[in-house]
């Protein structure tokens, strides 16, 4: 069963029928809110709020484990992450869709690992590749199969938030090699790759990042908005085809 974990702009899944609702427990504390199970398209998928259905947790506060072991004990075996970015490099503006196949994570004082030297031994995953491959090649044949433009692969940089970057920053990220910036994406991934949980990610760029072309000086709030919910229409349509 596939998982949908939906961010800024995708609190809800429109194509899905939900036919029931599970609160889970974890040992990790409460997910961001109970796990939605359904149908899209005839296919079981489970679904879940990023930052709660009302959303009110901030990318700081989200409580990714639990979330994740939550998500895997639902029964997961893969997890689609949908989360909205900013544009760093000069091709990805407002708009654009992009499946990332790097990482580089900013984030701290998060709790970023199931393997906390609390009990079991010493343990390091690899994740010189932290996507899935056969998932992003899944996300990516459904956008062509619709007709939606998709960018293959992308470094994405996790930044702290929940404020945004200054524009020094994102010369920073740039100069690291960063094509788009988001507050989420981390410890999100490598949680999953801990748990052994296949996971990618369909980004959906809804600004360009701080310092930026339109962002030169500051960063709009409300064609973010608008951006958001264009694009995510067009997200809802990828998802139809993964599942259908
Ligand atoms: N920076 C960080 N996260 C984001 C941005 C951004 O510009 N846009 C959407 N999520």
């Amino acid at each position: 069963m596939l998982a949908i974990i939906g961010g800024s702009g995708l609190t809800q899944l429109a194509n899905l029928n939900i036919e029931r609702r599970e609160v889970v427990r974890t040992p990790y504390g409460e997910p961001s809110g109970a796990l939605l199970f359904g149908r899209v398209c005839s296919v079981s998928v489970v679904f879940l709020a990023r930052h709660g259905y009302g959303h009110t947790i901030p990318p700081h506060m989200v409580n990714y484990r639990a979330n994740m072991w939550a998500l895997q004990h639902a029964g997961a075996t893969g997890v689609l992450s949908v989360a909205s970015v900013g544009g760093i490099r000069a091709d990805l503006g407002p708009g654009t869709l992009v499946v990332p196949h790097q990482v580089i994570d900013y984030t701290h004082s998060r709790c970023s690992t199931f393997f906390d030297g609390v009990d079991g031994p010493v343990t390091h995953v690899d994740f010189t590749e932290p996507y899935d491959a056969v998932l992003r090649r899944r996300i990516l044949a459904a956008a062509a199969e619709v007709g939606e433009q998709v960018l293959d692969g992308a470094v994405y940089a996790a930044t702290q938030g929940p404020r945004l970057e200054t524009a020094a920053e994102i010369n920073r990220l740039a100069r690291d090699g960063a094509d788009v910036v988001g507050m989420t994406g981390m410890p999100e991934a490598v949680l999953a790759r801990e748990l052994d949980l296949p996971y990618a990610a369909l980004n959906v760029v809804v600004n360009w990042a701080a310092g930026r072309a339109d962002s030169e000086h500051e960063i709009c709030f409300s064609s973010i908005e608008q951006t958001a919910q264009a694009a995510m229409a067009r997200v809802r349509v990828v998802i139809d085809r993964i599942c259908g």
